[in-house]
Parts: C-alpha cells; sequence; structure tokens
C-alpha cells in the first residue's frame, strides 16, 4: 500500500519525506490556501522535488478548454505531477485527453462507486473517494472503497488506483488496507499517529532502564 502526504505544507513534506515512507504528495485548493503559499506553481515546482513520487495538483477552471490548458501546464512543472481534475462531465473529459498523452491524473471529489467506474473508463491514474466527508454526512464512507476495491477487481483492463481520501484517523488507513487500496493520501498528525502505541512506549522505556542495568555498550564503529 502506497502512503502519500495530503498537505501543501513544505515543512511537514520535508519532515515525512525523511521517514522513508512517503510514497507520494496530494494538494488540493483548500490545503495550498491553508499553507499561506501565494506561488503555486513554485509550490508544486518545490515538493516535485523533494518527494520523486507523484504529486497531486489540482486545475482550477471547470470549463473543459480551461482545464485542460491548466493541466498541460501542470504536467509540464515535474515528470511526477499528477493532474488533478474534479469528477465532472468536464473533469473526466481533460482526464481522457491528458491520460492519452501519457500524463497521471488524478480525479477528485469521488463520492460514488458509480463515479468511480466513470473514472477508470476516462482512464485516470487514481480516483479519490472522501470517505472522511461521507462519515461526516452519516454514510459509510468505507463501503464506498469497499465498493470500488470489488468492481475494479472484476475488470483487470481498469488499471486505475484506488486513493483513499480524506482520511481522518489510522482506523480508516488499516481499513483501506483490508480492502486492498492501492494508496492513502494521509494528513501530516495521521501519518504521525499510525506509529504510536502505548505499549511500544512502555516496552521502549523498559528495555532502555533494564539495559542500563547490565552496564554494558553495543559499539557503533
Ligand atoms: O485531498 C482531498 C481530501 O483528502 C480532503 O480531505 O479532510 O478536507 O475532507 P478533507
Amino acid at each position: 500500500m502506497k502512503f502519500f502526504v495530503d498537505t501543501a505544507d513544505l515543512k511537514d513534506i520535508k519532515d515525512l519525506a525523511e521517514t522513508g515512507l512517503l510514497d507520494g504528495v496530494t494538494t488540493n485548493p483548500s490545503l495550498v490556501a491553508k499553507s499561506g503559499h501565494t506561488n503555486f506553481i513554485e509550490l508544486v515546482r518545490e515538493i516535485a522535488s523533494i518527494v520523486p513520487g507523484p504529486v497531486s495538483a489540482e486545475v482550477a477552471a471547470l470549463d473543459y478548454e480551461t482545464m485542460l490548458a491548466e493541466g498541460k501546464y501542470l504536467a509540464k512543472i515535474a515528470k511526477n505531477i499528477a493532474v488533478k481534475v474534479p469528477l465532472t462531465p468536464a473533469g473526466l473529459k481533460v482526464c481522457k485527453q491528458l491520460s492519452g498523452q501519457g500524463t497521471m491524473v488524478n480525479v477528485t471529489l469521488c463520492f460514488s462507486a458509480a463515479q468511480a467506474i466513470l473514472a477508470a473508463k476516462a482512464g485516470a491514474t487514481f480516483v479519490s473517494p472522501f470517505v472522511g466527508r461521507l462519515d461526516d454526512v452519516g454514510q459509510r464512507g468505507m463501503q464506498l472503497i469497499e465498493d470500488i476495491c470489488t468492481i475494479y477487481n472484476h475488470y483487470p483492463n481498469f488499471k486505475t488506483e484506488v486513493l483513499v481520501a480524506s482520511v481522518r484517523n489510522p482506523m480508516h488507513v488499516v481499513t483501506a488496507a483490508k480492502l486492498g487500496a492501492h494508496v492513502a493520501t494521509i494528513p501530516p498528525n495521521v501519518i504521525r499517529q499510525l506509529f504510536n502505541h502505548p505499549l511500544t512506549d512502555k516496552g521502549v522505556t523498559q528495555f532502555v532502564a533494564d539495559w542500563a542495568k547490565t552496564g554494558q555498550k553495543i559499539p557503533t564503529a
């Protein structure tokens, strides 16, 4: 399972990239606004230089022509850019066009299995179902992931990867992995939560104390 970080914060991206566990980055207009950066193109260029895996950069326009032009511009920033388009008729048309030209495309704002089928047929590299936002309105976000994984598994010609988005907690990540989702894009705080278990902390403290009692040192050179 691949881990992308869902942020436009360079400090978090650099910090998490150092763990060696990061496979990509996703951004969206809200995350860019939150980061405070005023030069989106330079921000994306820098992120793409830090993380070699796919970096999702979202178009801003809603009409086909402008969206396509924006997508082509974003794709030229770096080889690892995945152009992010909304799951709308125009967005899927752009997806088909850019995918056909060898550009990675992430189709975002997916809230139904029917939409995910369309994204796969449009040749999307990734489809982003938003689990947290479905949970927020009383629907089961993870049921959507199960449905999409089941459907995609029936059709080996569907090459689209399921990129679980709007992740809010570690159990979203674990359930996504159990269902066989290819990728989870995870906010930095949730990635950090994945490391934690109180018994790990307790065990480390005990081992440190017991090792001190032996009076020994392991050579480091
Ligand atoms: O990147 C899109 C998605 O992950 C947004 O998450 O928490 O704003 O629903 P959220």
